[in-house]
């Protein structure tokens, strides 16, 4: 317990790297942790939704972390697991939020929104401007994303929700072990705060105004008689799952760029294949150059960059998909698994076998996913889950970040301000956290490239597209299907 509470999910590693145990089980006061570790098994697990179960225990974090009331918790779970059928609250719920989140019409809108606010944010910035990196990335994708998400009444746009935010989900873990609101008052506080500012935002109507997404999590919680109130406490947690991932991801990619020169180099060629640039006429009389990016095109056309997105999630992921036991289960005719126990897939124990990924790996191979390069097992990479809780995310992320990157690296250089790139940490990660952020800030001057000077103007396209990017092994089998 001491190890695990210390270590939290290197300690999944560790037992792996020692014992070599495909599963194993942990067994804790009160409570038994079956730890799944082969690749081969993960699939197994995966299709046993219903007896290794997850909405039993997304309700209940869900209650903890929102704080519900009665109503609402009776609501959630009511069917929970879908023994009676495909209806209730929880069993519908990924449904519910999957098509404003796949590729198509909702999420090209979104797309939309996200593109342009990046494009102005970074407009914003001066000839040589000193950042402290993190921070930075966080803000201008924070910014953007609940833009996108919220429409013109987004509540985020006043700085004292952003920073509620930011203080809830430092508590979320002790929220989630439903610790009473004096251990974790800040975060509590923070909550009700932003509780509070998410049902004016819904009586005023800023739903009606905002994303597919958001006017799809309304909807189905209206039909679903959840009250206002809760409908707002949950949105808190809303904000954790849009919020949490993509700004450490985000950042992590622009870490791994700029401090491996033939990586900046692969993906700056890559993009620079995509853009086209005009001349156009200026109000006083002269000319101006636009630039743009087809952000749609890159999707489909930036293997390199894709690749290192995914090899930035390989490396930093922290996550730990988690399922129910609802009865006893003998997974793969081989392993008891007893009702009440609780299944683990450790995505660090995937990601950093060398047996699967080779010698190097620890280290950042911006080629790693590369079409053309021999790839191990797709099960084994686990950036975005899988599965039925396989991230509905994974687009829109993957479409931020990629315009966020793409377009800092096409017009910057950038150089940590001690004059080298440092080791980073991630050890104050919380056992709930996907891509974690780094311990310690890193503070980066930035300069316009040559040639890419700040009277320059760009703009990013967001064509329509139902296109997916093969982020996951669900998303490979699918474009298989479909050839
Ligand atoms: C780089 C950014 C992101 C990463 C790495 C990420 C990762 C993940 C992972 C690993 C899971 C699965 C957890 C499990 O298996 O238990 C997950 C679930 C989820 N993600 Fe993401 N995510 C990201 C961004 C987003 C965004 C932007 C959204 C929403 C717009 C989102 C919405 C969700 C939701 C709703 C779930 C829960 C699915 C369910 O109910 O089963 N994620 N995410």
């Amino acid at each position: 317990m001491i190890d695990l509470s210390r270590k939290k999910s290197r300690y999944y590693v560790e037992l792996w790297e020692q014992s070599r145990m495909p599963a194993c089980t942990i067994r804790l006061p009160g409570a038994r942790l079956y730890v799944i570790n082969e690749t081969s098994l993960i699939p197994s697990v995966q299709r046993q939704y219903k007896t290794l179960a997850f909405p039993p225990l997304q309700a209940k974090l869900a209650m903890n972390v929102c704080g519900s009331s009665q109503t609402a918790n009776d609501i959630l779970n009511t069917n929970v697991n879908g023994d009676e059928g495909f209806w209730g609250y929880s069993i519908t719920h990924y449904k519910a939020i999957h098509p404003p989140l796949f590729p198509g019409p909702g999420l090209d809108a979104m797309n939309r929104v996200m593109a342009q606010k990046i494009t102005t944010s970074l407009e914003r910035i001066q000839s040589s401007e000193v950042f402290r990196l993190f921070d930075f990335v966080k803000r201008e994708v924070t910014r953007a994303t609940t833009d996108s998400v919220y429409g013109d009444q987004n509540p985020f746009r006043d700085p004292a929700i952003v920073e509620a935010f930011w203080e809830f989900q430092e508590g979320v873990m002790g929220l989630l072990m439903g610790l009473p609101p004096s251990f974790v008052r800040d975060s509590f506080n923070a909550r009700e705060f932003m509780a509070k500012r998410f049902v004016q935002y819904f009586n005023e109507g800023g739903h009606e105004q905002g994303s597919a997404l958001i006017k799809a999590r309304y909807a189905h919680s209206m039909e679903h008689k959840i009250p206002v109130e809760d409908i707002a406490r949950f949105e808190t947690a809303g904000a954790i799952a849009i919020l949490t991932n993509t700004s450490p991801a985000c950042f992590w990619l622009l870490y791994h760029l700029y401090s491996s020169p033939s990586a900046l180099e692969d993906c700056r060629r890559e993009l620079g294949t995509i853009l086209s640039e005009n001349t156009n006429k200026t109000q006083g009389g002269g000319s101006g150059i636009t630039i743009t990016l087809d952000l749609t095109q890159a999707k489909t056309s930036c293997p390199t960059l894709l690749s290192s997105l995914q090899e930035v999630l390989r490396l930093h992921s922290v996550g730990i998909s988690t399922r129910q036991v609802m009865e006893d289960h003998i997974l793969d005719g081989k392993y008891l698994l007893k009702k009440g126990g609780t299944v683990m897939i450790p995505a660090p124990v995937q990601h950093q076998d060398a047996a699967t990924w080779g010698a190097n790996v620890h280290s950042f191979d911006h080629r790693r996913f590369f079409p053309s390069a021999k790839r191990p097992n797709p099960i084994a990479f686990r950036g975005f889950g899988g599965g039925t809780t396989l991230c509905p995310g994974r687009h829109f992320a993957s479409t931020e970040i990629f315009a966020f990157t793409a377009l800092m690296i096409l017009r910057f250089d950038m150089h940590p301000v001690d004059g080298k790139w440092k080791e980073l940490t991630t050890n104050k990660a919380s056992l709930w956290e996907v891509t974690p952020r780094p311990d310690e800030d890193l503070v980066v001057k930035l300069i316009p490239r040559d040639g890419f000077d700040l009277n320059v103007k760009w703009e990013v396209l967001v064509t329509d597209s139902d296109k997916s990017m093969p982020l996951a092994a669900e998303d490979m089998d699918a474009l298989r299907h479909s050839e």
